[in-house]
């Protein structure tokens, strides 16, 4: 098992509902640290190319608009396989598929408002770091 970092969001549907804190209590209670993390409010372009992957899928704009609709806290996850263990943590993508305890079960209001992202690998991981976060900012 190797020590890994991942990206993770808490998406507008989370800070608007004021669940930063039992959000990240889930991370920290499954032995995840939080190395560093920062509230913004994103701007469209910031969205739209952190999503870049998505811009030919049809709910991209949406998304956009989304992501942009209120403060969002972007944060680093740090601990053994964190890019795995995250998505264990936040659960399926569609929250009608999520597992019990996880955050989306628990808060994601839809596929969209679905309250976290995180990386889906430690390259695209190390991407999404690096979108958000100088060297600097992040206290291991
Ligand atoms: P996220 O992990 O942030 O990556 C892309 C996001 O697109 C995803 O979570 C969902 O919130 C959002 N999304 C909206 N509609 C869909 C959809 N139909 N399929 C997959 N993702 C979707």
């Amino acid at each position: 098992m190797a020590v890994e970092r991942t990206l993770s969001i808490l998406k507008p549907d989370a800070t608007r509902r004021n669940l930063t804190g039992r959000i990240n209590a889930k991370f920290e209670e499954a032995g995840l640290r939080i190395i560093a993390q920062k509230r913004l409010q994103l701007s469209e372009a910031q969205a739209g190319a952190f999503y870049a992957v998505h811009k030919e899928r049809p709910f991209y704009k949406d998304l956009v608009a989304f992501m942009t609709s209120g403060p969002v806290v972007v944060q680093v996850l740090e601990g053994d396989d964190a890019v795995a263990k995250n998505r264990e943590i936040m659960g399926a993508t569609n929250p009608a598929n999520a597992a019990p305890g996880t955050i989306r079960k628990e808060f994601a209001e839809s596929i969209e408002a679905n309250s976290v992202h995180g990386s889906d690998s430690a390259e695209n991981a190390a991407t999404e770091i690096a979108f958000f976060f100088a060297g600097t900012e992040i206290v291991g």
